[in-house]
């Protein structure tokens, strides 16, 4: 308990018992300092700089960084505990307290693993950079991400399908897949994306025909979709 809580305490008890010891009022007394306890935590009372770093956060962030087999550029060398996770190399934070990942960008870093579903845990990511690496393996399924509007994983080695649920972070407004070994078909649910304007898919190895809602999508203004192995037929909708 921080100390200026207790001393609430000890002088709303004085006061207390200076005036009526009756039950009732020792009920009512307790009522309203639990009342206190509450309102403290609210407006921000207790003063512990621990509390300013998010838990869920930095667990996040340090599940991710146990994807990376191999960091030559040593670019995670500064993902330690003894510094605010706002600090480390790549990321940026939200500017009020709770200080939360709003910005995870680590371009051209030579990083080499997999690109772990924790990143899905980071409620108020905008950006996600990590175009330019090494990174193997599928590209993971994120829970739906509310502020993501920025997504670059272009040029990767990444493999595997890209997951329909990605249409669940609803903002994104950019996506960057190019350049990497992705197969399967372009997700159908992408047309979802109400607010998107940038899709670049060039360079990989998708297949089938492109989905006829992405030219339903009034915002989207470039999507690059060349050398690929779509069929022969397909047209970029109009
Ligand atoms: C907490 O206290 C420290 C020093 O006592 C002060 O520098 C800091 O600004 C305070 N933080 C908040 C959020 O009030
Ligand atoms: C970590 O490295 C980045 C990039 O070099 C630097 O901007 C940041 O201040 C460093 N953070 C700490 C806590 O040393
Ligand atoms: C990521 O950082 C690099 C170098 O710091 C910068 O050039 C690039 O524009 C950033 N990515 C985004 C999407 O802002
Ligand atoms: C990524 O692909 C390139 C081009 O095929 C290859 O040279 C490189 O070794 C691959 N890297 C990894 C980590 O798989
Ligand atoms: C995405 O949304 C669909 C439809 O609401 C839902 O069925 C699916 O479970 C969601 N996926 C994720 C990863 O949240």
């Amino acid at each position: 308990m921080p100390p200026g809580l207790s001393f609430t305490f000890c002088r709303l008890t004085w006061a207390f018992t200076m005036r009526s010891p009756k039950q009732p009022a020792k009920l009512a007394m307790l009522l309203l300092l639990l009342a206190l306890l509450l309102l403290c935590n609210g407006v921000g009372c207790v003063n512990d700089t621990t509390i300013h770093e998010n838990s869920v956060d930095r667990k996040a962030l340090l599940d991710f960084k146990k994807g990376i087999t191999d960091d030559p550029q040593r670019a995670l060398s500064n993902w330690t505990t003894t510094a605010h996770f706002c600090r480390w190399n790549g990321v940026i934070c939200t500017t009020t307290p709770q200080y939360r990942v709003s910005v995870l960008n680590l371009t051209a870093q030579n990083l080499r693993g997999q690109i772990s579903p924790s990143l899905g845990n980071l409620a108020f990511l905008n950006l996600l950079d990590l175009s330019y690496n090494s990174f193997v393996g599928t590209f993971p399924v994120l829970n739906p991400l509310q502020q993501l509007q920025y997504l670059f994983v272009n040029n990767n080695n990444l493999t595997g399908t890209i997951p329909g649920a990605l249409a669940n972070c609803s903002k994104l407004l950019s996506l960057d897949f190019s350049s990497n070994f992705l197969v399967g078909v372009i997700p159908p649910e992408l047309s979802f994306l109400a607010h998107i304007n940038y899709i670049n898919f060039k360079s990989n190895q998708f297949e089938g025909s492109i989905p006829d809602d992405l030219g339903k999508l009034s915002n989207l203004q470039s999507l690059l979709l060349g050398d690929n192995r779509l069929s022969v037929n397909s047209r970029v909708p109009s």
